[in-house]
């Protein structure tokens, strides 16, 4: 199998690229690291840095050249702008790399005839919904914020080169992913990074809102199960990527405690100070209101699994503990390479 992985100096993207190495499968990779890192590539068996491309989705001429071929069979596009307040605060970089570099695949994939794309989505387009748990199909309320915007858009466009050419392209609705490799250095890092992060410093936590708020997770080995798994369905389709079960930020917060042996109590802030480190989202005539910062905060979330299951026989395996357990022995590992290394920039 000759499979294309965008995104894959990233956290999802280095783990999937790993796993289908171990499988024997001819890999091409491309990332361009404004988000993604060395540190990523390197596994205990293997390390991807001599083999990556270095570049841009959106580049016409790269993404001709590395298609060209007319044999690739699948393409995994996982490259985007993940954080939601770097999407917010700079809209045009959001779009331009989360649609038109989607596009930009959909184009080349068309014209060489890759068999499959699979598209990595993401729940947080159900930010609105109110029904619980959330099923593919069924949710009408469409989202607000600019980064689930560039995924709903993105996955029409991907319906819409599956109606006109005939193409198939699976739309992976990821719920909040953990595991290996997740960024815990970033601005504004995922809870589970900042958690893992702020215990091994011995530093008081900051949650925002009283975290009782409760979101769906799903450990990353189990999520490229699933991405391997829908690789032979064909047409356009939308999947979650859940466990079904979600988790307060302070039930987390204990697990990790336990698991890392530390006793800090956590301080909360307010909900308008979420995205504080993001002052352009508060300057201006118009700055983001505090109503949406406390829906993103508390919101919740809980996605139904269950067409996953019956479909593609997935299940997920991986429990919150025995995730979180790996999460931090990698964070922890990381981090300490880091400090010895002295390339910590925090
Ligand atoms: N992590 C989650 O909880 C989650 C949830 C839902 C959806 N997703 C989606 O899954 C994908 C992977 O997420 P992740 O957590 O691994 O994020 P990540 O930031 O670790 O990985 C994304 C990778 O894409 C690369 N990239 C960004 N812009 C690029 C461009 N223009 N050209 C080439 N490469 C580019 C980055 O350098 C990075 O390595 C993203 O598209 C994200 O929106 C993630």
């Amino acid at each position: 199998m000759k499979v294309l992985i965008t995104g894959a100096a990233g956290f999802i993207g280095s783990q999937l690229a790993h796993e289908l190495w171990k499988r024997h499968e001819e890999l091409i990779l491309v990332d361009d690291f404004s988000y993604g890192s060395k540190d990523n590539l390197i596994f205990d068996d293997h390390d991807f840095n001599d083999e990556i491309v270095i570049g841009d989705v959106r580049d016409k001429n790269l993404i001709d050249k590395l298609m060209c071929s007319g044999n690739i069979d699948y393409v995994y596009h996982i490259a985007g702008i993940a954080p939601l307040p770097d999407c917010q605060s700079n809209p045009q970089n959001a779009i331009s790399v989360n649609v038109e570099g989607t596009v930009n695949i959909l184009e080349h994939s068309r014209k060489y005839g890759v068999k499959k794309i699979v598209f990595a989505s993401t729940n947080a387009m159900y930010e609105n919904e109110t029904d619980f748990p959330t099923k593919e199909n069924s949710f009408t309320k469409l989202p607000t914020l600019i980064y689930p915007n560039t995924k709903y858009v993105a996955e029409r466009f991907c319906e819409s080169y599956c109606k006109t050419y005939g193409m198939n392209i699976t739309c992976l609705r990821f719920a909040n992913v953990y595991g290996p490799h997740i960024d815990c250095l970033r601005k504004q890092p995922p809870l589970v990074g900042y958690m893992i992060k702020e215990l091994f410093y011995n530093r008081t936590p900051i949650f925002h809102s009283n975290g009782e708020q409760r979101r769906d997770y799903i450990y990353v080995k189990d999520l490229i199960n699933l991405a391997i798994a829908v690789r032979n369905s064909t047409g356009f389709d939308c999947v979650n990527v859940s466990s079904n079960q979600n988790y307060s930020v302070n039930e987390l917060y204990k697990i990790a405690c336990k698991i890392m042996n530390k006793n800090m109590t956590p301080k909360y802030h307010s909900s308008n100070t979420f995205w504080v480190k993001y002052p352009q989202l508060y300057d201006g005539a118009y700055s983001i209101k505090s109503e949406i910062l406390e829906h993103e905060v508390t919101k919740y979330s809980l996605c139904d699994n269950s067409y996953a299951k019956e479909k593609y026989n997935w299940v997920p395996q991986v429990t919150i503990e025995e995730g979180l357990k790996k999460s931090i022995d990698y964070e922890i590992s990381l981090l300490e390479k880091l400090e010895s290394r002295n390339d910590l920039h925090e």
